[in-house]
């Protein structure tokens, strides 16, 4: 279990302004803690902060740019004891292999994986401070699931979140021995502007809202991996451990399945 959200607390959230950190903001702010909102779209972050009865600070942000984000780190600071950091913001561009384009691939590990680290250096201070006063102190990050099976057209977004799962590992291990706790989400499909563009069928498509309950729950017990929903990862995980053969030609069918709908459909 955790105390971190059993009272208000003082989080930063990334990718606030829309999909599931929009709803993580708004249940959390139901919930009466204040949060810190990044996001590249001021407006929206206002438009939050509208409803947030004085608990939003508004924090705009391009979470790959360090001056926009050495900025965030003066708010950050400005507003301690910062406890947990949920680092949510993320894209996902898919590939089409008939116009191989590395850009794809450069856009989804500079958003994902470099936006990241940069924001944990924004906000590693501020929750070493609040281990300083004894007080518990989490860094959330949001991955996917996705990558735990080859899916066609995902080479780009898919390297990015298993990149970033790595990364967020390898800082539980670092970040032990300071009591700073580190949670990796990775949730299957949810429905979010990020999935509204996908042209392909969604298996147990959830909500933003269902998957904002989802992560909370996770975090008040204090867990290391939240995964959900669970039918979801459970068969991706079976596919996943499946001979890599068995796991190359379903693949290859579900990519050719893919394509051939993407030409039909031009
Ligand atoms: N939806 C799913 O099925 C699904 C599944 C697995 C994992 N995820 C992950 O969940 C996270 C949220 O996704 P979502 O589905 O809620 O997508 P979304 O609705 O498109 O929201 C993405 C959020 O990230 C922010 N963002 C993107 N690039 C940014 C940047 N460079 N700097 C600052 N903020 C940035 C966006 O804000 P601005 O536009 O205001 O910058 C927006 O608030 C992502 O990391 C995504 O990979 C989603």
């Amino acid at each position: 279990m955790s105390n971190l959200l059993a009272s208000p607390t003082t989080l930063w959230l990334t990718g606030a302004t829309s999909g599931i950190g929009k709803a993580v903001a708004e249940a959390l702010l139901e919930e009466g803690h204040h949060i810190i909102a990044t996001g590249r779209r001021k407006e929206a972050i206002e438009e939050l902060a509208s409803k947030g009865k004085g608990k939003v600070t508004v924090a705009p942000a391009d979470t790959t740019s360090t001056s926009d984000l050495e900025r965030v780190r003066g708010q950050l600071e400005e507003n301690a004891p910062v406890q947990l950091a949920i680092l949510n913001a993320g894209t996902c561009e898919y590939l089409e292999i008939s116009d191989y384009r590395a850009s794809v691939v450069e856009k989804n590990i500079m958003t994902n994986v470099v936006g990241t680290a940069h924001s944990v250096e924004a906000v590693l201070p501020s929750l070493r401070a609040a281990r300083k006063k004894g007080l518990e102190a989490r860094l959330v990050i949001v991955s996917s699931s996705a990558w735990w099976f080859p899916f066609g057209r995902a080479e780009g977004y898919g390297a990015s979140k298993a990149a970033l799962t790595y990364f967020a590992q390898s800082l539980r291990a670092d970040l032990a021995r300071e009591g700073i706790d580190v949670t990796v989400v990775s949730p299957g499909f949810v429905k979010t502007p990020l999935t509204d563009k996908n042209d392909f069928p969604m298996p147990f498509l959830i909500s933003a809202e269902d998957a904002a309950q989802r992560i909370i729950k996770g975090l008040k017990k204090g867990k290391a991996e939240i995964q959900f929903p669970k039918r979801f990862t459970w068969m991706l995980r079976v596919l996943g451990n499946l001979p890599q053969g068995i796991i190359d030609r379903m693949a290859a069918s579900m990519a050719r399945d893919q394509n051939q709908q993407q030409e039909n459909s031009r």
